[in-house]
């Protein structure tokens, strides 16, 4: 499982930098996209060779189609990508202003639908393809913190999950959710402090997530082995939400 070209959007930090870390380790050229461009580059860098941070917001169509043209020069065709980019913003149902809503639904979910129209044809033309998308706990049960405009979001990416494995399912085109609870990262710095601590209180396995953890399962699901599994959502999530 060497030598594809993976995607993976929001890898400037957090998440999308371990699951660009993973992909990278396990011999996959890598294009890290994030609005901060600088930390994508800053990161492609800390990975070495055969990693490409590029500046793009995902909320931009023409903008994400401008990149990726760059990508394909750059490393080659993807046939991997991981939708992982997210706005998280806590804040009351009562109180979320609807531009605030119309942006969080464009960064978190509209995304996932520009990327993969973009990506996916060229994974089907050439039988072989991996798509992962970073949902959420939130989007199963409704967010503890996050707000419910993060948390419908999760939950359109677990539907559009769906209707991409099975329009894609034939081609060897693989489509799968995963579903983290409380991992550490950046984004967890500005919360408050006491809904923290009773989210994590909430965990089984009594901590909170670590980026490599997420990151190890989507590497698996992009890996040559997993040609059966697709239109899942997995979960990572300490135990929080068990099926
Ligand atoms: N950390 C958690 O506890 C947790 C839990 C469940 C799900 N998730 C999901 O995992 C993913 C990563 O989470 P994280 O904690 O690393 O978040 P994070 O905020 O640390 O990182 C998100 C990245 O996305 C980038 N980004 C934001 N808006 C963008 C845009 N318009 N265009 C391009 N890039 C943009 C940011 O610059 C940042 O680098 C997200 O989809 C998040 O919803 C995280």
């Amino acid at each position: 499982m060497t030598g594809k070209v993976a995607v993976v959007t929001g890898a400037a930090r957090g998440l999308g930098a371990a699951v660009a870390g993973e992909l990278h380790a396990l011999g996959h050229r890598v294009a890290l996209l994030d609005l901060d461009g600088e930390g994508a580059r800053r990161r492609a860098q800390e990975l070495g060779g055969a990693a490409f941070g590029v500046k793009v917001d995902v909320r931009d169509p023409v903008a994400v189609r401008a990149a990726l043209d760059r990508v394909r020069e750059r490393l080659g065709v993807p046939q991997v990508l991981v939708n992982n980019a997210a706005r998280t913003v806590s804040r009351s149902v009562w109180e979320i202003e609807l531009d605030e809503w119309d942006d969080v639904l464009a960064v978190n979910l509209r995304s996932v639908l520009v990327l993969t129209r973009e990506l996916a044809p060229a994974m089907r033309e050439r039988g072989w393809g991996r798509i992962v998308n970073m949902a959420s706990l939130a989007g199963q049960q409704g967010g503890l913190v996050a707000g419910a405009h993060y948390a419908s979001s999760k939950a359109g990416i677990l539907v559009l999950t769906k209707i991409f494995a099975r329009e894609l399912a034939p081609y060897g085109v693989t489509v799968n959710a995963v579903a983290p609870a409380a991992v550490r990262t950046p984004v967890m710095d500005g919360m408050d402090p006491e809904r923290l601590e009773s989210a994590r209180a909430a965990i089984p396995v009594g901590r909170f997530g670590q980026p490599e953890e997420v990151a190890g399962l989507v590497g698996f699901l992009c890996g040559e082995r997993t040609g059966y599994l697709t239109g899942a959502t997995v979960d990572v999530n300490g135990g929080a939400f068990m099926r």
